[in-house]
């Protein structure tokens, strides 16, 4: 495994790589590496001849007051756990080589940016959206995988990608889960016990609404009580949204009568959660006047 910092050096290793026709994958991360970020990386490794591995703390992605400077990082763990994937290249560059001194040219996220996160963390996405354009620039993947845990931003990257002719397929990853159900995050283990307990009940509304569903309420309002009332009263926590969105526009849905979103945010402790899960109405799930169709 190559491990570069500079950006002619990625540049260099993965354009090696594809003169000697490999197909090369790009699993872009911040590091504090757990399952979520190796299931990408395996899923890469599966598909790809060559699969490069970005570790950044990208700190145009965090909001004044967030969590830069307390964000988890362990280079040395993450390697060891790359190293043992098979990952054949890893660039971590520090922020003064990713961000040249002068450096202004931003990327706007576009109107999927806006709503939900881009609205509780203003610039977050513009953030997202110009690292990895510059990521997608230097090392010029085939496939670049992220993970449906930041549902969002899977939909702004696959825009941003489309838009912007950046040439890489986008491959989504399902989310990987705790076994008591937490999505997996670096985050986590920032939580204390009582803190990881609370925050519990972000997978629970989710599952609320999954039920809800099953049982044949199709309306969006009352899947979205359902969810508020697991997470209503749950100490620690401060809930931001808990939505029900179509899967692609992100916008809040009326009734499901097709594919749509759960999506949930809350503070839990001063850590920001986020979690979703798919939502898909039972065959026949349509109401009399569709049927009658
Ligand atoms: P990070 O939070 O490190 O996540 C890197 C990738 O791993 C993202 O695509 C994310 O969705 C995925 N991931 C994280 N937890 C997961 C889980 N439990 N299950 C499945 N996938 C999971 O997301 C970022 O970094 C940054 O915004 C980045 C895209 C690297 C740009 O800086």
């Amino acid at each position: 495994m190559e491990r570069v910092a500079s950006k002619a050096e990625a540049r260099r290793a993965a354009a090696d790589a594809r003169t000697e026709g490999k197909t090369v994958a790009l699993v872009p991360t911040m590091g504090a590496l757990h399952e979520g970020h190796l299931s990408l990386v395996r899923a890469a490794c599966n598909r790809a001849d060559y699969v490069a591995v970005s570790v950044f703390v990208n700190p145009t992605q965090f909001g004044p007051g967030e969590d830069y400077d307390s964000y988890p990082r362990d280079l040395e763990a993450d390697l060891r756990l790359l190293a043992a994937e098979g990952v054949d290249l890893v660039f971590a560059p520090s922020a003064g080589v990713m961000y040249e001194p002068g450096a202004s040219v931003t990327v706007d996220p576009g109107a999927l940016a806006e709503c939900w996160e881009g609205e509780i963390r203003p610039g977050h996405f513009a953030g997202v959206t110009t690292v990895v354009t510059k990521l997608l620039s230097i090392v010029r993947p085939d496939l670049a995988y992220f993970g449906e845990k930041d549902y969002q931003q899977l939909q702004v990257v696959r825009r941003l990608v489309r838009d912007l002719d950046l040439g890489a397929t986008v491959v989504a990853c399902p989310i990987v889960r705790d076994r008591d159900g937490l999505a997996l995050s670096s985050r986590n283990v920032r939580l204390t016990a009582d803190e990881r307990a609370s925050a519990l009940a972000i997978p629970a509304a989710l599952e609320a609404a999954a039920v809800a569903l099953a049982s044949r309420e199709r309306e969006a309002r009352a899947l979205e009580r359902a969810m508020f009332e697991r997470l209503a009263g749950e100490e620690h926590l401060s809930l931001d949204y808990a939505v029900v969105v179509d899967p692609d526009t992100l916008e809040p849905l009326d009734t499901v009568d097709g594919p749509a979103r759960a999506l949930v945010a809350a503070r839990v402790g001063d850590i920001h959660l986020i979690d979703n899960c798919a939502l898909v109405p039972h065959p026949g799930h349509s109401d009399r006047r569709s049927t009658n169709e």
